[in-house]
Order: C-alpha cells, then sequence, then structure tokens
C-alpha cells in the first residue's frame, strides 16, 4: 500500500510518498522561511500565496522521487488542519483533485495527529502510549488509546512553548523562527548555572497538581530582563546567557508536567508486560536539551523514549502520509465534500480550559 501525504498547514509546503511498511519513499519539504524571516513570523496570506505557487511542483516531485506514478497510489492525505485555513485549503484542494482524477480514496488528516503517529511511522510503537506534542501552536500531553483516539490529560492555557521560543527570541533580536535560533545561541554559553542565576525564569503552574502549563509569563519575564539591563543596546553576551536560562527553563517546565503525566498513565494504563512508550514531537522536539532532559525522565519511569529524527521533527508530508496510512488499513477514508478545520482538536471531549481557546 502506498499513500501520498501533502502538508500545508504553515509555513512549509511538503509532499511525500509513504508505504505501508513504514519506508519514506521520497519527502520533499519547501520552506518558506526566507520569505517570513522579514516579518518576524509567519503571516497567513503570503504563506497561502507561495503555497499555491509551489504545490504542483512539490506534488511532482515527491511522486517522481519515490520512483513511482499518480496510479500506483492506493490513496492520497491531506492535513485538513488545524492551521492557517488558507494553506490547509490549497493542500486539501490538490489531495481531493488527485483523489478525484485518479478514483482513489481520499484522507483529511488532522495536523497534530499526523505528530503523534510519526514514533509509529519510525518505531513502531505500540498503543496506548504517552505523548508530550509541542509546537509553535501546541504544548499538550495525551494518552494515545488507539488510532484516532486521544485523551488529553494536560494543555497550555496560553502560548505554546513554540510559541514562547518564537516571541522570546524577538524581545532579544534574535531571528525567526526562535526556537532553532535561541538553541543555537545557548550552545555558546559556557557557563549555564551563571546564566541561570543572572537571568532567574519563574516556573508558572509548577505547584498546580495537574498537566497543564503557561508560558506567558516566561516570555514577560524574559522582557523584563531585557527592559531591566543598564541602558544601551542588548549585547550579544546577553543574548547568550538570556538563551542558555529560557531553554533550561522550558525543559525544566515540560520535563516537570510530563513527569506528573508519566505517573498518571502508569497509574490508569498499567501494569504493562513490557515499558510502556513516552513520546515527545512536534517541532520544539527537535531541542537537544530539551530530548536529554524527556530522556532521562523516561528512564526513571520505565518508559522507553521516542523522538522523531530531525528530519520528520518539524512540519513533513510523511507524517500525514503515515496517518493516511493508518487510517486507510484500519478501512477508513473521507468524502470529497471533507470540510478543513480550522480547528480541530485531538480530543473533542476533553474539558475546556479557562483561556486555553484554540490551544484546548
Ligand atoms: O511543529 P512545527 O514545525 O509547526 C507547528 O505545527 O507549529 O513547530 C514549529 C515550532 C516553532 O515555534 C519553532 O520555533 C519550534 O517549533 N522549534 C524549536 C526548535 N526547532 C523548531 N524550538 C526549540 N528548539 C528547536 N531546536
Ligand atoms: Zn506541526
Amino acid at each position: 500500500m502506498i499513500v501520498l501525504g501533502i502538508e500545508t498547514s504553515c509555513d512549509e509546503t511538503a509532499a511525500s510518498v509513504v508505504n505501508d511498511k513504514g519506508h519514506i519513499l521520497s519527502n520533499i519539504v519547501l520552506s518558506q522561511l526566507k520569505t517570513h524571516r522579514v516579518y518576524g513570523g509567519v503571516v497567513p496570506e503570503i504563506a497561502a500565496r507561495e503555497h499555491l505557487e509551489h504545490i504542483d511542483k512539490v506534488i511532482a516531485a515527491a511522486i517522481e522521487d519515490a520512483n513511482i506514478t499518480f496510479s500506483d497510489l492506493d490513496g492520497v492525505a491531506a492535513t485538513c488542519g488545524p492551521g492557517l485555513i488558507g494553506g490547509v485549503m490549497i493542500g486539501m484542494m490538490s489531495a481531493k483533485a488527485i483523489a478525484g482524477i485518479h478514483n482513489i480514496p481520499f484522507l483529511g488528516i488532522n495536523h497534530l495527529e499526523g505528530h503523534v503517529l510519526t514514533a509509529r511511522l519510525v518505531d513502531k510503537i505500540k498503543f496506548p502510549f504517552l505523548v508530550l506534542l509541542v509546537s509553535g501552536g501546541h504544548t499538550q500531553l495525551l494518552i494515545a488509546e488507539s488510532l484516532g483516539q486521544y485523551r488529553r490529560i494536560g494543555t497550555t492555557l496560553d502560548d505554546a512553548a513554540g510559541e514562547c521560543f518564537d516571541k522570546s527570541a524577538k524581545l532579544m533580536g534574535l531571528p525567526y523562527p526562535g526556537g532553532p535560533n535561541i538553541e543555537k545561541t545557548a550552545l555558546e554559553c559556557l557557563n549555564k548555572d551563571a546564566a541561570i542565576e543572572r537571568f532567574p525564569l519563574p516556573s508558572p503552574m509548577k505547584d498546580k497538581k495537574n498537566c497543564d502549563f503557561s508560558f506567558s509569563g516566561l516570555k514577560t519575564a524574559v522582557r523584563l530582563h531585557v527592559d531591566n539591563l543598564p541602558a544601551g543596546d542588548l549585547e550579544y553576551s546577553d543574548i547568550i546567557q538570556l538563551s542558555c536560562a529560557l531553554e533550561v527553563k522550558i525543559a525544566e517546565i515540560l520535563a516537570n508536567k510530563s513527569g506528573r503525566a508519566m505517573d498518571q498513565f502508569i497509574e490508569s494504563y498499567g501494569p504493562f508486560k513490557t515499558s510502556p512508550a513516552f513520546v515527545v514531537c512536534g517541532g520544539v522536539s527537535a531541542n537537544q536539551t530539551i530530548r536529554q532532559q524527556l530522556q532521562n525522565l523516561a528512564l526513571e519511569h520505565d518508559m522507553t523514549f521516542h523522538a522523531p529524527p530531525l528530519s520528520l521533527s518539524g512540519d513533513n508530508g510523511a507524517m500525514i502520509a503515515w496517518a493516511g496510512l493508518e487510517h486507510l488499513k484500519n478501512g477508513q477514508h473521507d468524502p470529497l465534500d471533507f470540510q478543513a478545520r480550522p480547528r480541530w482538536p485531538l480530543d473533542p471531549e476533553g474539558s475546556p480550559r479557562h483561556g486555553a481557546g484554540i490551544k484546548a
């Protein structure tokens, strides 16, 4: 079984061909980074226009790289939400057109489910497993019970972790996207303890006995540190230390709530015959400091640790193709009048959180 996956929900125009053995036959990701960088963030209308301009070429390249033709496909999957609706529509309509012309099933995929199921594409892990999904728009702890069945046990009440990286980077004058640039800058810090002592940052929600997060106060604390520096420009040496302190704090917050979630998961779903899996996914999962801390934590809880290879941690078409394959193998596909969904929670039954809005 071979499926084409299309991803256009943010600033990557991506297409990939994957087979049911989990072999990625092609994986084309065209980043719009340079286009958006001058604006310090993604501009939805410009993103949509860029997707429209490049989508045909990206799909053609994915088919060619996989050494197949459209008639070899058993299905075509596209991100149908959540995300920037203009971009989502372009990927979704392209997939529907291919499905219609070649008379193959169409699958409308939840972008977040794509990130979550990447661990099954790469490491073949079994349900149920615990997931920390950390991206630019979401920070959630979820239990993946079975295909299509996800129980949210924690979420951010305000900004997502990636958003905190991005907004803090902007405050420090680092270019978009903030996460990778903060990680790169923090690597230059030779004395972590001194950085943490010089720039203390709060741990919002730390003592709340739940798995929810809050990151907006952290961004404000970064701004106050920047504002309170002696008059004159922020020196590069300050940016190095502040980047380091922020990265360490975000890793600590994510680990603290993940540890709580691990206890809860093991208590509710255990005992297990073999160690259960802990998965971290989404763009922020590329961060090595965060990975390392979460890996140690999983070990302490006798859980196996799974993070996608860097090529699959950001947005890509392979995760969408794989999610499509999983649903197709399960006998599911979607009608051609399937509607795009700018908001599409993985756990629609999850109780709303005060202030969480779209991130719930
Ligand atoms: O999953 P993703 O590619 O797109 C969304 O669905 O949001 O995640 C993008 C987010 C951005 O906020 C970016 O700054 C963050 O992931 N990110 C990182 C790193 N690489 C990407 N954050 C921290 N460290 C990184 N190395
Ligand atoms: Zn994403």
